[in-house]
């Protein structure tokens, strides 16, 4: 999700954030702007930079300082102003994909005619959080109105909100949608997307499905690792650290190390953590 006011500012963080790795494929570049013209010079900035297959628009994205920009989720209550938008992105040459939320009860538009418009506007493919904006994160995610959605637009329309097992996956795939959004569900199980995919019959690395919890961390070291490569140790520490309840939950003996990677200062303490955790597993020395 990139600030198109941020590029058209020459801003080297916003402008960071476009990489993509060799061989890193589809790539969907999401963009967030609350007008035409600002998404639009945006987005010539940005497509070229890299392979990108698709160019999206954020209209899901409930935080403050995006919706004070008359971005994100705010384009909700501005439904001409997503349709131009929508119509000129189209100009970038890319399919467009949006991301869009549930819309609230009193608006005029109900979301079946919101997608619709995105739709006839010109976008390619609409993912439906099945929150309102006012939900934020909280509550349940109305997995009804996505699936509405998903029949009336056959292959147009993707689910995200609460997925959280492989079987959520597939059974919104089965509903008819034609892609599905892992987001917290990645932090609670890492291995979300892999699981996912065998589920749903492709070909995936075994060791990905391993249940063992020492080739498990293995995974996620290597992880790390190339992270720490490519991003730098305080971005491997910082997202590895978000897996950590994922990657400890119902292991015993897991609390001690839980609680010492908490506090550790940098990714190499963390590696070293983890790493001792795998050889005590390893001997089956791991005790609450
Ligand atoms: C750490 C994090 C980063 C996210 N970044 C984006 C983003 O860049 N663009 C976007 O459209 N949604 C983003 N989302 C929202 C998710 O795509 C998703 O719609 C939302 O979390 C609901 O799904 P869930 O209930 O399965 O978590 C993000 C969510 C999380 C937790």
């Amino acid at each position: 999700m990139i600030s198109c006011a941020g590029l058209l500012h020459g801003s080297r963080k916003t402008s960071a954030m476009l990489r993509t790795l060799e061989g890193e494929g589809p790539v969907v570049l999401q963009l967030f702007a609350g007008d035409e013209r600002t998404l639009l010079e945006g987005a010539l900035i940005a497509v070229p930079s890299s392979e990108f297959d698709a160019v999206g628009i954020n209209m899901a994205c409930p935080m403050p300082k995006v919706l004070k920009k008359g971005a994100g989720s705010r384009l909700l209550e501005r439904p001409e102003v997503a349709r131009t938008m929508v119509r000129a992105l189209t100009a970038a040459g890319l399919p467009v994909w949006v991301k869009t939320r549930k819309m609230p009860l009193n608006s005029p538009m109900d979301t079946l005619a919101f997608t619709e418009m995105l739709l006839e506007a010109g976008a390619s493919h609409v993912c439906i959080h099945g929150r309102s904006p006012g939900q934020r994160y909280g509550g349940d995610s109305d997995r009804s109105v996505i699936l509405s959605a998903a029949r009336a637009f056959p292959g147009m329309v993707a689910a995200s909100g609460d997925v959280y097992t492989p079987d959520d996956v597939s059974d919104l795939l089965d509903g008819g949608c034609s892609a599905v959004f892992v987001a917290r569900g990645a932090f609670r199980d890492p291995f979300i997307v892999p699981a996912a995919l065998h589920r749903c019959g492709f070909p995936v690395e075994t060791s990905l499905l391993c249940a063992d919890p020492g080739r498990r961390i293995g995974e996620l070291v290597l992880l790390g690792d190339a992270l720490a490569a490519e991003e730098g140790e305080r971005i491997a520490l910082l997202l590895l650290k978000r897996f950590l309840s994922g990657i400890f939950r119902g292991l015993r003996g897991a609390s001690r190390f839980r609680q010492a990677i908490a506090v550790v200062p940098g990714w190499v303490e963390m590696r070293e953590t983890l790493e001792e955790w795998k050889a005590n597993a390893g001997r089956g020395e791991q005790h609450d």
